[in-house]
């Protein structure tokens, strides 16, 4: 069996991976890969957005399945392109894919079929926003609608400072184009999980749900990045919980998208919020996240290759809940010094073998013209930990990511404290 993957990060590497120990013979082509990567099978530097060019490689790989990791070449049409020469690629075609790719699509789909999420409005002109933001109040959130590497939400406070980001936004371009159009959304208090759905258009297979931690600092604090670390599974995603978000959102969210004309294969991740008011949507992603991706595989009983061929190809037959994982997973995130901001790259990386339990997957990491490894990006590792107990895992983690040496990188040492405080309050009860 062989796979092409398209992209280079942490996300990329945990499904290669994960299909590896699923199948230790199946034959991995990466594009652009990583040097992680590169120790599992070959890679081949092209732009992963190019979709001529990928479809030149697929047409010399052969792959029985292609995984497009990033969503910037869903977005730019890669999966179009791969099916119409006769592929078989996992991921949203370019009009599914606008679920992530244009917020105001999404915001639209889920209030007209009424999917649970916060109010909003959206605009195209600053002044026009700013009188969004003084008629809902503060707290309010921000967002720029298109595409901005995660980083497209400003929760703001105070109305001062929502008129500032939308200032940041729309006038002075902090994301580029992506920025080019808001939306205003009421806040939502609660905490967040993600919910990744393997869906093939109309059934879907959930997957073991898992946690975040977007904020730099320890204690959740500090400003938002791409993610410094994540665990699963997530206890407060109880059963019910699932239920809830699939039978609410997931089933409603395809039923929407094949109304459109647009049905949506791939992964479905929701970002949902476990607010008073029971689940509500705060984005969907058409794809696997990052970091959850490095602890939500880990834990997965099913085969990855079977369910991301079935939902590429010849359908889930029924949707069902693969959400009950084996054991736990933690994962921290090495980043580099200045990350999330301005990070600095280039920087000597020495990884210890890894003790049993503990996984390395490669996020920013290069080789020089040398071939030593190198930091290339500002989250470089992020280094998983696996054990039937969650503090086993989490310890597992924190210790290795200590070992990583790397000048001046940073991490937190408190990954998966929500949950081993939720776990020592239900063991003290
Ligand atoms: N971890 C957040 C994301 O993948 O978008």
């Amino acid at each position: 069996m062989k796979v092409l993957i398209l992209g280079g990060g942490g996300r990329e590497h945990a499904v290669a991976w994960k299909l590896k120990i699923d199948n230790p013979s199946i034959q991995l082509t990466a594009a652009p890969g990583n040097p992680g990567i590169e120790e599992l099978g070959r890679c081949i530097r092209i732009n992963p957005s190019d979709a001529a060019a990928v479809v030149a490689l697929a047409q010399d790989v052969g792959p029985d399945l292609v995984f497009v990791g990033p969503e910037a070449p869903l977005a730019a049409g890669v999966v179009d392109a791969l099916s119409a020469s006769g592929f078989a690629a996992f991921g949203p075609t370019r009009a599914a894919a606008q679920l992530e790719s244009s917020k105001r699509y999404s915001k639209e789909l889920m209030l007209e079929h009424g999917i649970p999420t916060a109010g909003a409005s959206w605009h195209v002109d600053a002044a026009e926003a700013k009188l969004a933001v003084r008629l809902t109040g503060a707290p309010v959130v921000i967002k720029a609608s298109g595409l901005a590497a995660g980083k497209g939400v400003i929760i703001c406070p105070t109305v001062e400072d929502a008129e500032r980001a939308i200032d940041q936004i729309m006038l002075q371009g902090v994301f580029g184009a992506a920025g080019s159009e808001v939306l205003v959304e009421d806040y939502m208090d609660g905490e967040e999980i993600s919910v990744f759905a393997v869906c093939d258009g109309t059934e879907f297979v959930l997957l073991p749900p898992a946690q975040d931690h977007k904020r730099l600092l320890e204690g959740d604090r500090g400003p938002n990045t791409g993610g410094m670390g994540a665990y699963a599974p997530v206890s407060i995603a109880t059963q019910a919980v699932l239920e809830d978000v699939a039978d609410r959102v997931i089933g409603p969210t395809l039923q929407a998208m094949r109304q459109r004309g647009a049905p949506f294969r791939g992964l479905l991740y929701c970002g949902m919020m476990l607010t008073a008011d029971g689940p509500k949507v705060v984005e969907y992603n058409c794809r696997f996240g990052d970091p959850e991706t490095q602890v939500v595989l880990p834990v997965l009983r099913e085969e990855l290759f079977d369910l991301m061929l079935r939902s590429a190809a010849s359908g889930l037959g029924a949707s069902r809940d693969a959400s009950q994982g084996n054991g736990a997973a933690v994962t921290t995130v090495v980043a580099a010094p200045g990350y999330p901001d301005t990070p600095r790259t280039g920087g000597d990386i020495e990884i210890p073998d890894a003790p049993p339990g503990v996984v390395t997957f490669h996020a920013g990491t290069a080789r020089d013209s040398t071939g030593r490894l190198v930091s290339s990006g500002g989250r470089v590792l992020a280094v998983t930990g696996v054990a039937d107990d969650f503090a086993e895992a989490a310890a597992l983690s924190r210790e290795h990511a200590s070992r990583i040496r790397l000048a001046d990188l940073h991490f937190r040492r408190d990954i998966g404290w929500r949950e081993m405080e939720r776990r020592a309050r239900t063991a003290g009860n």
